[in-house]
């Protein structure tokens, strides 16, 4: 097992009455994508701020690429990078100035720094608006500077907060293709989204947050299966073929199947993938029965999310209920 870069153990933060992080524990493998999945004000911001030394946490601990974030922040600073939602580069500056000067933040020479900002800027197709002031930039141009200055340190540990909100399809592609190229040269990288889709895409694995604390954790095939998993689907062409198909069924998946006589069809949860679904298929072929579908069906990573944080909103809105009966 790869070792991990981010260890967070039991941190909380309050900010006045507001419980921001209420006791949260995760890990982040080296060279993997973590996304730390929550709607907006479920503490991603404030886990990532505690997470590059910008803040401190109220209570536990966290290490970050073997550092801790409070007793070697210092040490840390130089391991990680860090872009988000909010570019942070300075407007009357040109972008290969911003570059130049994370480099000398760095304390990279002269000409590393020159070498680098060059390569950044060749990498996000920001060459030829280079010498130009940011403030002439889109706000595409702008996000894409801002992970490219995350990048002039080559930093192990990459966290990118929310890094495609606000952007369009074709340039959120192009942020996701640069994370993926990252992490095939071995960058760890923490992602904050709100967006399924997102996490779907790049995450190894996903961290679930809602309200300052962790709800639910695993690759999306894992959150999936929470929630029962994959559906199995056969439609027979000929009625006097359901039950055959379906105990046939039970025995290659193992479990409980359910019919429906007016679909003419059988579906039976499953974990066993496209393996199972060929060896179904061939085994009706053997037995002669005729089909007019086959199929799995994928729960989404969006039914996962209604079902972890559609509970709490229930709960929530039951009170007032309560209190009105
Ligand atoms: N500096 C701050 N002062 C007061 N409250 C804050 C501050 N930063 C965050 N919060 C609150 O903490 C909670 C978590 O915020 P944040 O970490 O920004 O969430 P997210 O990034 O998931 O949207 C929210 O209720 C937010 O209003
Ligand atoms: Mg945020």
């Amino acid at each position: 097992m790869p070792p991990s870069m981010i260890e967070v153990d039991s941190v909380t933060k309050h900010f006045g009455a507001t419980q921001a992080l209420a006791g949260v524990d995760l890990v982040a493998e080296q060279g993997k994508v973590l996304a730390l999945l929550g709607p907006n004000g479920a503490g991603k911001t404030t886990l990532v701020r505690i997470l590059t030394t910008l803040l401190a946490p109220d209570s536990g601990r966290a290490r970050v690429a073997g550092y801790d974030v409070v007793t070697e922040a210092g040490a840390l600073r130089t391991e990680i990078g860090l872009a988000g939602q909010y570019a942070a580069v300075d407007e009357l500056l040109t972008g290969r100035e911003n570059l130049e000067l994370v480099g000398l933040w760095y304390h990279l020479g002269k000409p590393e720094y020159r070498r680098r900002a060059r390569e950044v800027l060749e990498r996000f197709s920001l060459t030829d608006a280079a010498d130009r002031l940011v403030k002439t930039y889109s706000g595409g141009m702008r996000r894409r500077l801002d992970i490219g200055a995350s990048l002039i340190a080559h930093p192990p540990v990459l966290f990118l907060d929310e890094p495609t909100t606000g952007l369009d399809p074709p340039t959120r592609n192009e942020v996701w293709a640069f994370v993926e190229e990252l992490v095939d040269d071995g960058t760890t990288v923490l992602l904050t989204t709100q967006q399924m889709e997102e996490a779907e895409r790049l995450a190894d694995r996903i961290v679930v947050i809602d309200r300052g604390a962790v709800i639910a954790h695993g690759t999306d095939q894992e959150l999936k299966a929470q929630l029962g998993g994959d559906t199995l689907e056969v439609r027979v062409t000929n009625m006097a073929d359901l039950e055959r198909t379906a105990a046939l069924l039970a025995q290659l998946a193992g479990g409980e199947p359910r019919t429906d006589r007016d679909q003419r069809q059988v579906s039976i949860p499953t974990t066993g993938g496209t393996p199972l679904l060929i060896q179904v298929g061939q085994q009706l072929e053997r037995e002669q029965i005729p089909l007019d579908d086959l199929g799995i069906r994928h729960p989404s990573l969006d039914d996962v999310f209604l079902a972890l944080t559609g509970t709490i909103t229930r709960d929530d809105e039951r009170l007032p209920e309560v209190a009105d009966t």
